[in-house]
């Protein structure tokens, strides 16, 4: 973890650290060192790419997970699954998707430069998936990235 963030935190600038795009394995050079763990792992994370394996890990450690392009950068707009499910709560699909990560736990960060989506995106409190629905959405997982794989990208 660098420097300055550890010094943030003990200084109680920051209440919470975090690392970005870390694998199991990156975690576990990290934790082997660490001492101050992250409390965040921002991640890809969306139907497509559900990273289930990398958020038990997570969880395990208490690393709270936080989606990046939750949305699959608009991707998975067009899941007719998820519309279907949209369609008996009257929500729209990326509402149904924001609510899949909330009822998982996992934070996330959709990105829209439109007020009405911005609203819309956190609209998410007034509905419940069921257990079938969140394991119909979980079904999806393909493993599918819409960014690169962070073992093979040049940071
Ligand atoms: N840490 C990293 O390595 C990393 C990498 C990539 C992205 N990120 C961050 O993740 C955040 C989101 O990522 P992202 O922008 O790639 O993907 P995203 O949030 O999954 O999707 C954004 C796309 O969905 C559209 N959209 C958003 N809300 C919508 C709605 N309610 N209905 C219909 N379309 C909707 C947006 O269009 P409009 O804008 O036209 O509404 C945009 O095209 C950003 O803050 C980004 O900085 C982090």
């Amino acid at each position: 973890m660098a420097c300055f963030l550890k010094k943030l935190y003990a200084d109680k600038k920051v209440r919470a650290i975090g690392v970005c795009n870390f694998h199991e394995h990156h975690l576990d050079e990290l934790l082997k060192e660490a001492k101050i763990a992250p409390m965040v792992n921002q991640i890809e994370l969306h139907p497509l790419l559900s990273q289930e394996p990398l958020r038990k890990y997570c969880a395990d450690k208490n690393i709270v997970v936080e989606a990046w392009s939750p949305l699959g950068s608009g991707k998975v707009l067009d899941n007719s699954v998820i519309n279907s499910i949209a369609k008996i709560y009257e929500k729209s699909v990326a509402q149904v998707i924001l609510r899949w990560d909330l009822q998982h736990g996992i934070v996330t960060i959709p990105k829209s430069v439109h007020q009405n989506r911005i609203i819309e995106n956190a609209n998410i409190f007034d509905f419940e998936l069921k257990d079938s629905e969140m394991k119909l959405i979980d079904s999806l997982n393909q493993n599918e990235r819409t960014g690169p794989d962070p073992d093979n990208f040049n940071f």
